[in-house]
């Protein structure tokens, strides 16, 4: 524990936050219906993945609609090759850490492979877990058509559920690999039945994950509820990305649809950089930051 954190915690008051400090005022809580709302009203829906407290409490206090502990933390937290070996245990507690992080934002929690595709009743078993032990407000699950009864059973036990079509990764071994859908004229129609069927049995929104900007269009038209976009162009009700491809802290090439808005990688390797050449150098620690003995006691 490092003493900031300490001091912290000891003295009973946390710091102000760069949004707070910048004098951003703090908007009201982010719900299902105000997700609706913004659908509505035509406003961009804002979302974003988190894994862990500290970026979902910088994530949260930027003002975003919508955080999404996703699967994809598999990938770029755990370094597995797909998302398809996480299991419950280990969603559940990256999703508490974020859960002590948010105040305003949507909690959103992806059910991983294997905790919801055996059947409904132990689907919404799972998906009670990551409201009563992680405090979700809403679980995610992928596929189309083949989750309506799921979605009916979760909805109907006052989970709401957030629908996921498209290149959908927990079925990578079916696509042959992470491929654009919908690319024939037949795939755009199972993919707009998918997505009215989800619609029809419940789905709050319905996460469209890499296809034709054209579907993507067609699909946030033709629904009443809202169309969270990643790779399906621009004319959807929000947009998502996964934090560490947007702050490059991945290290592979990125997705033709992801923009970079930092290097955090870089700043890492040049912060530890300086540090290990400080400590080789022994210009740290210095004596301002290290402790001293009392006045009066001697050794
Ligand atoms: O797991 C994830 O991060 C996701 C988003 C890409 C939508 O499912």
């Amino acid at each position: 524990m490092s003493l900031t954190t300490f001091a912290t915690a000891d003295a009973g008051f946390e710091p102000a936050s760069p949004a707070a400090r910048r004098g951003i005022a703090k908007p009201a809580k982010v719900t299902v219906p105000s997700l609706q709302q913004k659908k509505f009203l035509r406003q961009p829906i804002t979302c974003v993945t988190a894994y862990d407290y500290a970026s979902a409490r910088l994530i949260d206090e930027a003002g975003l609609d919508l955080i999404l502990v996703g699967d994809s933390l598999a990938m770029v937290m755990q370094g597995q090759p797909d998302t398809l070996a996480i299991t419950l245990d280990e969603m559940l507690l990256y999703t508490r850490g974020v859960r002590r992080a948010v105040k305003r934002a949507l909690l959103v929690a992806d059910m991983p492979f294997g905790s919801y595709q055996v059947d409904d009743r132990e689907g919404v078993a799972n998906a009670l877990r990551f409201v009563k032990e992680a405090g979700a407000e809403a679980v995610k699950v992928e596929g189309g058509a083949n989750r309506a009864s799921l979605v009916r059973r979760l909805t109907d036990a006052e989970i709401p559920v957030m629908g996921h079509i498209g290149l959908t990764p927990q079925s990578v071994h079916r696509m042959g690999g992470y491929k654009v859908q919908g690319k024939t004229l037949a795939a755009v129609d199972r993919l707009r039945a998918d997505a009215l069927t989800l619609e029809d049995a419940g789905c709050f929104a319905i996460v469209l994950e890499g296809m034709p900007r054209e579907l993507g269009t067609i699909l946030t038209a033709e629904l009443k509820i809202p169309t969270i976009g990643i790779g399906a162009g621009p004319d959807c009700d929000g947009q998502i990305l996964v934090l560490h491809d947007m702050l490059s802290l991945t290290f592979s090439p990125p997705a033709k649809f992801v923009r970079r808005y930092a290097d955090i990688g870089a700043s890492i390797t040049r912060a530890v950089e300086e540090y290990k050449q400080d400590v080789e150098s022994r210009s740290f620690p210095t004596e301002d930051e290290s402790y001293h003995l009392p006045a009066g006691v001697q050794l």
